[in-house]
């Protein structure tokens, strides 16, 4: 169970990262007069912690011992809005091959709890990609620019903070 645990300390420390370069992103977007996309990417690094928070109140719930990690540090500047998109989807691909590697961990192990566990966030990875590529197909199709991209920012600005952890079935 050793190296299972080691996993979600781990994945741990990538979620509030995610957190840490979303943040980092929403600032970028302040700084380049969009309000919107930066409201967006706020909204998304506050779910990154919820993300972070339900996996360490499940190894707490294990009897297993939280170690937290070092967060890097994110990238603070980007060259478009639509290369910051790209990034996040990369970084969304890049955690969910985690989720994905902790699945067959747990599946190895025969470790059931973390299985089930686990699946909740299989579901939401589905959902993270599909958010971002949304983004970057539509930034793509205004070119990243003009009105198109103030009706975007403006779209992206309604975005409000659901904490979906605490309306799932826990
Ligand atoms: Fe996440
Ligand atoms: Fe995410």
């Amino acid at each position: 169970m050793r190296k299972m645990f080691d996993s979600f300390n781990e994945q741990i420390k990538n979620e509030f990262y995610s957190a840490y370069m979303y943040l980092s992103m929403s600032a970028y977007f302040s700084d380049t007069g969009l309000p919107g996309f930066a409201s967006w990417m706020r909204v998304q690094a506050k779910e990154e912690v919820t993300h972070a928070t339900k996996m360490y109140d499940f190894v707490l719930a294990r009897g297993a011992r939280i170690t937290l990690k070092a967060i890097d540090t994110p990238p603070s500047t980007w060259q478009n809005p639509l290369a910051v998109m790209e990034a996040a989807l990369k970084h969304e691909q890049f955690v969910t091959k985690s989720i994905n590697d902790m699945t067959d961990l747990a599946i190895k192990e025969k470790d059931h709890a973390s299985r089930n566990f686990l699946v909740w966030f299989v579901d939401e990875q589905v959902e993270e990609e599909q958010s971002f590529g949304d983004i970057v197909n539509a930034l793509k199709l205004i070119k990243n620019e003009g009105q198109g991209l103030l009706i975007l920012d403006r779209e992206l600005g309604a975005r409000t903070f659901v904490d979906e952890t605490q309306t799932a079935a826990d």
